[in-house]
């Protein structure tokens, strides 16, 4: 694993499997059930340029549950980029203060800029339509713990991804991070012009995963394991695509109709989230809450342990947990 965690593409089978290990260690401390001060004195710096709940608060609370402390900024406003200070300068500055950084920002490859004007480990929080390789990594972990509970393999598994696969980061980062197993059966659904980049579909084809695009979910998914769905990303739409989208149609709607007909009482559903709740917005369906099925919040408790595992690789700490854990 790099100094970094800035893309997917700088893991390997054997890293990926090292952060689950480290992930499901973390587990009881992330719940307080244990305590571990392995980032005493450590500082993080989160920088987020750009809107967060999920990502921002539990990189926060991951940091802190290993011992260590947060300084933050949110928004453009609230920092000196307001006043034209540059990646570069805001990267040097920081490194002076902080012993790890995550950054999100709405502009594709701004993060990596920024890595590259330090030394600290920086983790990619999201950039633009790039990556999020942290929320990868906890899907990751969140579909291996319930393929566990299901008895289920990876191998082999047929997953759909669905919703806005331009745009969508984190389906992008997935992707790349599934096709690192073994082979897997992976449908693709999109509104038109949502569809994934033809670059990461040749490089997942390449690796020995069969891929499908269907043009609706109105099919058959019996031998689904997994539906991964996310947010049509509205705020990322050029002014031409703000005029054509007529909003989604309930062909690409994840919703109790679609998984009590067309997949199985084991299909389990995941999404990222934030879910747009708005009227019209048609992202996944509300009428799911209380489906054991519905993976969403187990999806969310499992970024603490996962975040706390990066944090404890990148700062090699990760081998120093056993010896300092101990009960609350
Ligand atoms: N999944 C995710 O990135 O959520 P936030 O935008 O709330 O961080």
């Amino acid at each position: 694993m790099s100094h970094h965690l800035l893309t997917v593409d700088s893991l390997n089978r054997e890293s990926v499997d090292h952060l689950l290990r480290v992930a499901a260690r973390m587990e009881p401390i992330a719940q307080r059930r244990q305590v571990s001060r392995v980032l005493e004195g450590a500082v993080l710096g989160n920088l987020f340029f750009e809107a967060s709940t999920r990502t921002r608060v539990s990189f926060n609370a991951a940091f802190c549950r290993l011992g260590g402390s947060v300084c933050d900024t949110t928004g453009f406003t609230f920092s000196s980029m307001a006043k034209g200070e540059s990646l570069y300068d805001t990267s040097r500055v920081m490194s002076g203060y902080c012993d790890a950084i995550v950054m999100r920002h709405p502009d594709q490859g701004s993060v990596a800029e920024f890595a590259a004007a330090t030394n600290v480990p920086v983790i990619n929080g999201g950039d633009g339509p790039g990556e999020h390789p942290s929320q990868a990594l906890l899907d990751l972990y969140t579909i291996d713990k319930e393929f566990q509970r299901l008895g289920k393999r990876l191998s082999g598994a047929h997953i759909l991804l669905t919703g806005d696969l331009k745009f969508g980061r984190t389906v992008h980062s997935l992707i790349k991070l599934l096709s690192l197993y073994d082979p897997l059966r992976i449908t693709l659904v999109s509104p038109p012009g949502l569809e994934m980049p033809a670059t990461l579909i040749d490089l997942v084809t390449s690796r020995g995963h069969r891929i499908e695009q269907r043009e609706s979910l109105a099919s058959d998914f019996a031998d689904l394991d997994v539906v991964y769905t996310t947010r049509i990303q509205k705020e990322r739409f050029t002014d031409e695509m703000n005029e054509s989208f007529q909003g989604l149609s309930d062909d690409f709607m994840v919703n109790r109709d679609f998984l009590d007909h067309r997949c199985n009482q084991s299909t389990i559903v995941m999404h990222p989230l934030p879910r747009d709740s708005r009227p019209g917005a048609n992202d996944l369906n509300v009428n799911l809450n209380g489906d054991p099925r519905l993976a969403i919040f187990r999806q969310t408790d499992n970024g603490i342990p996962m975040r706390m595992a990066i944090f404890a690789t990148l700062l090699n700490v990760d081998e120093l947990i056993e010896q300092d854990v101990r009960p609350v």
